[in-house]
């Protein structure tokens, strides 16, 4: 609280309604024992100053630090909101507003103000938010926030295997799913890799898509780009087997049977995850049957951090769906995903990857 919100409440009445310690100096020995402003300003996710004077805009713009809050505002490196309430015509001067977009400039957020009735009994603009609607902005904002800056690495589609120059062997996979996590991971602020097998999808413009068709390239793209990155999801549908050798010329239909050799290819998610400096990795299962059993033996056998399963070849859901549903499974827990579009079943996952990722 400043000097001029101590005129107004009493520190104790905000300490009575919040349940926190109330501070008001900047040099206290009680508050210095306590926790400095140093310790707070870095203890802080975010700091939010409400409601903002044009006094407090007029200080934060210059670099003035002579109070407390002004000095909490300098030194935090978090994100930093100002939701301000003020009479309309100090708000429309253009000194304040000049003020306010300076403070954008450097990164400070601007919650409202409202127009309405004022206390002074004015109508216009400089009502403060309300309350929730101001926790309800700074609270989707930084969950929106929540990979910045971590580098995410994704395998989407299916793969193509060549058995001679006009025939492959592919599966279902739209890409759909993959594509979606693309998508809600740069949202989220991640720099995202995407490791695209052959899908008739356009990928987030944000994203640095490269395009594979084997699985033998899908596994060297992800084993050059892997370094360095956080997080892999690998959301192909990676074929298991691959012909032998891919003929080099059109195979003629001859006798009235014939036999493929199939060959094993490398398990891509199991190669990332044994790596040395293995990154947060996060596979899929796609299974018929005993969902939970086969996600669990997944989950240790390629040494996963998380597994998302779901159903396939049931009525709703799945590869070409638009929609699907997933039971998500990790060491200590698991948690169920209900049928939905994918583009918010992705943000889901994405939020659900992301806690997992900050917990280990
Ligand atoms: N995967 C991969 N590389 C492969 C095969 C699979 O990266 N060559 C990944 C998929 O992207 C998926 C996960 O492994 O995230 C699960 O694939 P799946 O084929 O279902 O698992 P398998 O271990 O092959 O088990 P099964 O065939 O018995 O279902």
């Amino acid at each position: 609280m400043t000097q001029a919100a101590l005129q107004f409440v009493t520190p104790l009445t905000f300490q009575a309604l919040s349940g926190y310690p109330v501070q008001t100096d900047l040099l206290t020995p009680e508050a210095d024992y306590a926790m400095g402003h140093i310790e707070l300003a870095r203890w802080a996710d975010v700091l939010l100053i409400a409601p903002a004077t044009a006094n407090v805009l007029a200080k934060l713009s210059h670099g003035l630090a002579d109070d407390l809050l002004s000095t909490l505002y300098l030194v935090a490196e978090c994100p930093v909101y100002v939701a301000p309430a003020m009479n309309q015509a100090m708000w429309h001067k253009p000194v304040t507003q000049q003020n306010l977009k300076r403070l954008q400039q450097h990164g400070v957020i601007l919650i409202g103000p409202e127009s309405g009735e004022q206390a002074c009994g004015d109508i216009g603009f400089g009502r403060m938010s309300e309350p929730t609607s101001i926790c309800q902005q700074i609270m989707s904002e930084s969950c929106s926030r929540i990979l910045l800056g971590k580098k995410i690495l994704i395998t989407a589609g299916p793969t193509r295997e060549a058995i001679d120059p006009v025939r492959y062997i592919t599966n279902r996979s739209s890409g759909k799913m993959g594509y979606a996590l693309a998508a809600a991971a740069v949202a989220a602020g991640a720099e995202v890799t995407l490791v695209s097998g052959p899908v008739a999808l356009t990928a987030p413009p944000a994203a640095h898509t490269l395009n594979v068709e084997t699985a033998a390239q899908m596994y060297a793209t992800v084993m050059q780009q892997v370094q360095h990155c956080d997080i892999f999801i690998a959301a192909a549908a990676v074929a298991d087997y691959t012909p032998q050798e891919g003929q080099p010329s059109k195979i003629k239909k001859q006798a009235e049977q014939t036999t493929l050799i199939l060959l094993k290819t490398q398990d891509i998610l199991a190669a990332v995850a044994a790596l040395p400096n293995a990154p947060f990795s996060v596979g899929f299962a796609a299974e018929t049957d005993d969902l939970e059993k086969h996600a669990l033996d997944k989950l240790q056998r390629k040494r996963v951090n998380m597994i998302a399963a779901n159903w396939v070849g049931r009525e709703q859901g799945g590869f070409e769906s638009d929609q699907n549903a997933l039971q998500v499974f990790w060491k200590n827990g698991q948690h169920a995903i209900a049928m939905m579009d994918k583009a918010q079943l992705a943000e889901q996952l994405i939020h659900l990857i992301a806690a997992q990722f900050h917990k280990e």
